[in-house]
This record gives C-alpha cells, sequence and structure tokens, in this order.
C-alpha cells in the first residue's frame, strides 16, 4: 500500500506541491448532485480534467461514474471509482477495444469509420453511442474549441448517415469549455435542429464537458431548468453531463517556493515549479493564475516577473506585484491549480513534479503521493 504521511503545518508542505482542499471539493460535489437530483439527470466526472484518485471515495458518493478517454482512464474509472464508465476517443486502437468494452457501460465512437472497424466488438457488450458536432461555435480560443473550421471532434449533419443508427443508443456532443448555460441552450439548440429527428430511436443524449457549473456567476437554475424542458421534450431519454473542470474547479493551490532573484531590467523571481510543466494552460490557453496576496504587476510597490526552473525563455507565470520584497525561500501560493494541471504534467528538464496533497477537513495535510528521480527515468530509455 502507497504510503500516506500525514503533516500538520503548512510551512513543512514539500515544495512544490498540489494541495487540494477536501471541502471545496465537496462543496462543488454537492452543486453538481442537486443538479443531477433536481434535473433528473447523470453526472459523470471527466478523469481527463480531474483524476486525483485519492478523493474518488468522497467523489464517488455525489457522482454517477466517470467518462474516460481510452483504456487508460477507463481501467482507473473501475479500479478506483466505480460506478459507470463512459468511453469516448478521437479515435480507438482496434488491439486495446475489446478491454475497453469489457469496462465500459458506454462506448462513443466518433465517426462511422470506427463504428463500422469496431462495432461486432461492442454489439451486446455495451451500449454504443455516436459522438456528434452540432457546429455551434462559441468557444474563443481555437484551440479549446471542439467545433471550429475543420474539426476532427464529431460527426457533422453533412456527414451523418441515418441509414447506420441500426446498433446506436444515444448520441453524445462535447461543444463546450468553461461556459455557463447560455451556451449549452445555444449548442442544444443546433443539436436538435440537426440530430433531433433520430432521438426518438435513441435511450440515452450525452451532452459532454465544458459546463463550468460550480463558478460563482453560473446560472445553475437556468441549467436545471433547461435540463427539465429538455427531459420534456424527450422523456424517454436517460441525460449525462460530464464536466471536468467544474469538479476540480476552485479545490486548491500549487505551492512554489521562490529560489532565486535575479535582475535584467526588472526583478525576476525563479520559482522550483514550471508554467510549461506544472501547469501548461497558463501558457496555452494563456492565462495568468491568481497569486494569493498579489495583484497585477505595479499595482502593489514591489513588481516581479515570476518564471519557472527550466531552460524555456517563455516558461513565465506572469508579473505580479507584492506588499513587501519576495527572498529565497518564500511561498508563492497559485490559485486554481488542481484540474488540467496534474493531469498534464511532464518532467521536461528532469523537473521534480509537485507531491500531490489533500488538505483534510479536519486541516491536516496528506501527502498521498511524492515524486523523485524514478517518475523522470520511468518516461525514458
Ligand atoms: C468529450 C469530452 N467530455 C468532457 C470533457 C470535459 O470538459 P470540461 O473539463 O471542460 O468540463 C472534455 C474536455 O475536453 C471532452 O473533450
Amino acid at each position: 500500500m502507497k504510503k500516506i504521511d500525514i503533516i500538520e503545518k503548512f510551512e513543512d508542505l514539500p515544495s512544490p506541491s498540489y494541495v487540494c482542499e477536501e471541502n471545496l471539493l465537496e462543496n462543488n460535489l454537492k452543486l453538481l448532485k442537486k443538479v443531477q437530483d433536481e434535473a433528473d439527470v447523470n453526472i459523470l466526472l471527466a478523469l481527463k480534467g480531474f483524476a486525483l484518485h485519492s478523493t474518488f471515495d468522497l467523489c464517488k458518493k455525489y457522482l454517477k461514474g466517470c467518462c474516460a478517454s481510452g483504456l487508460h482512464e477507463a481501467i482507473l474509472a473501475k479500479e478506483e471509482f466505480g460506478g459507470e464508465v463512459h468511453t469516448y476517443s478521437p479515435a480507438f486502437k482496434e488491439e486495446e477495444f475489446d478491454e475497453i468494452v469489457s469496462l465500459s457501460n458506454h462506448v462513443v465512437f466518433n465517426s462511422f469509420n470506427q463504428l463500422n472497424l469496431l462495432k461486432h466488438k461492442a454489439i451486446g457488450k455495451t451500449s454504443i453511442g455516436l459522438r456528434v458536432n452540432p457546429e455551434y461555435s462559441s468557444v474563443e480560443v481555437d484551440l479549446y474549441n471542439p467545433c471550429g473550421d475543420f474539426s476532427r471532434l464529431g460527426i457533422t449533419k453533412a456527414n451523418f448517415d441515418e441509414t447506420q443508427l441500426e446498433n446506436i443508443d444515444g448520441l453524445h456532443f462535447h461543444a463546450l469549455c468553461e461556459q455557463n448555460v447560455d451556451a449549452l441552450q445555444g449548442a442544444l439548440k443546433n443539436f436538435e435542429e440537426n440530430f433531433g429527428e433520430y432521438l426518438a430511436q435513441m435511450k440515452w443524449v450525452n451532452f459532454g464537458g465544458g459546463h463550468h457549473i460550480t463558478r460563482d456567476d453560473y446560472d445553475v437554475e437556468g441549467l436545471i431548468t433547461t435540463l427539465k424542458e429538455f427531459k420534456n421534450r424527450y422523456p424517454h431519454l436517460e441525460v449525462y453531463l460530464e464536466p471536468g473542470e467544474a469538479v476540480g474547479w476552485q479545490t486548491g493551490y500549487l505551492m512554489a517556493t521562490v529560489l532565486d532573484i535575479v535582475n535584467n531590467g526588472m526583478n525576476i523571481a525563479i520559482l522550483d515549479t514550471s508554467a510549461e510543466a506544472h501547469m501548461p494552460d497558463t501558457l496555452a490557453m494563456p492565462y495568468k493564475a491568481d497569486i494569493r496576496g498579489a495583484l497585477n504587476a505595479n499595482e502593489k510597490e514591489f513588481t516581479y516577473r515570476l518564471g519557472g526552473n527550466t531552460c524555456l525563455a517563455g516558461d513565465i507565470i506572469g508579473d505580479y506585484s507584492f506588499d513587501k520584497p519576495l527572498e529565497v525561500g518564500d511561498k508563492i501560493i497559485l490559485e486554481d491549480m488542481i484540474h488540467y494541471t496534474m493531469v498534464k504534467t511532464t518532467t521536461f528538464n528532469g523537473i521534480k513534479l509537485p507531491s500531490i496533497v489533500i488538505k483534510k477537513n479536519d486541516n491536516c495535510y496528506q501527502i498521498v503521493n511524492n515524486f523523485g528521480y524514478n517518475n523522470y527515468k520511468v518516461r525514458l530509455s
């Protein structure tokens, strides 16, 4: 069994560490459960965004299961979560597919080619769905827009072959990213216009992820109403949502330490973390994390550029200002670093992966994973 160290004081945490706060996670889960209960839908955890399996005993009290992006996530879902497993990949590998079927309650194909290649392995063993593309393009950043031009994700109306629906139980779409209910309503409108005629013969629909349900300004009541109205139109359909980000949203931070301060026209603090390796969306989106006690450059007296400990010139977390000068050894708390972080980390430059810590409701810290040289070596040869 994995050894779990318990630490009482924040100052004693290993650096860097992702620290997930159990009570904040539970608040998110309770809100998702409210949607699930009041709208009579099923909410699955999207492992691609949040796979902190030490918390799954808690998560499974509230959610119905997991959605997986392929074999490894499906195994994790089965081993650590239980409940339903729904697996979708842009393309399944033939040699992995029998195992995926054995683990999954639903499998969702991204094309008729894949359906025809693999359906003989799935019929009678799992429920089969197709991912469709509602061509509702409302995500501004192309990198995160599943419905952008030339998207490979989901079958468009023009490519939809209604003669091939014999073994199909459900339709799935994923069109959103960090959006409110108005975006779901827009996507649903297109979905029903383009594919509504096939819903009578389906058993379920899946509205994917990207619903920012746990964000403060999300219209939760609006979502419940929208889902209920959909269910009134199609009472025979089981409805699924599969958020990832909304589960891990604002549930903790990445704690890092200042290793050095250099000056080249401005003060630059080098941290024992990396935007590139530990918080890649910072560079990809791009976005700027909030830092506890800090504001944007020049809003407080002492401004620093915070940089990562890799060779990448652009490994910059951002420019921030503080009330007092930073010193070597100071701890920096980068907020909201639980979703889409530890699932994406790399060991670029051999940098140590952040430890993973759960802050329990009794305020002690459980170090659930610590990483070292072996985690770097094992991925190379
Ligand atoms: C098919 C599918 N389902 C669910 C999700 C989870 O989305 P989010 O974490 O934004 O809620 C994604 C994210 O890319 C996805 O591609």
